[in-house]
């Protein structure tokens, strides 16, 4: 006889969770109304990178034409190369310009803000 009472405690749980599952569910169904408030900020990104590529230009083309680099090849802007060297994020690249490794020029935040910085970033990793 005592042997029945886990299997309907068993089986007491297993209504339980299923309904728990059930209630969950319904707020899930209301996600699809938030979507329009992403898309300001995807067009955002997209500004930025634009702001990025010409402050590339300006900044840093002179010395990595393209994404290359004249003096240390081994040390270009193309994702394989930056992978290979563990830059992988923005930040990554944004150190770099604050403390660069050796012959590249310093940006300091009065050159380039942390903002114009975070842009060229995002454009270097998106473009070579
Ligand atoms: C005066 C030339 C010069 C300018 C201008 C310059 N760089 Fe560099 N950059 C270098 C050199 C040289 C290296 C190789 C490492 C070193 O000597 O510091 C380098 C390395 C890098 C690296 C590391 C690449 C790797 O594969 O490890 C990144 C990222 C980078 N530069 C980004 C920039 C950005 C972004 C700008 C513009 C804000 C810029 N550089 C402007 C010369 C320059």
């Amino acid at each position: 006889m005592t042997g029945y009472v886990p299997i309907v405690c068993l089986a007491l749980q297993v209504t339980v969770s299923a309904l728990c599952g059930c209630s969950k569910e319904t707020p899930q169904k209301r996600e699809p109304a938030l979507q329009p408030v992403n898309s300001p900020v995807s067009s955002s990104i997209t500004k930025q990178t634009q702001k990025g590529e010409a402050l590339f230009k300006q900044y840093c083309f002179s010395c990595h034409p393209d994404g290359g680099n004249v003096s240390d090849p081994k040390r270009a802007l193309y994702g394989s190369v930056l992978r290979s060297n563990h830059i992988s994020k923005p930040e990554d690249i944004v150190r770099i310009m604050r403390n660069p490794i050796s012959r590249m020029i310093r940006f300091d935040a009065n050159t380039l803000s942390d903002k114009d910085a975070q842009a060229i970033a995002e454009f270097v990793l998106q473009t070579y």
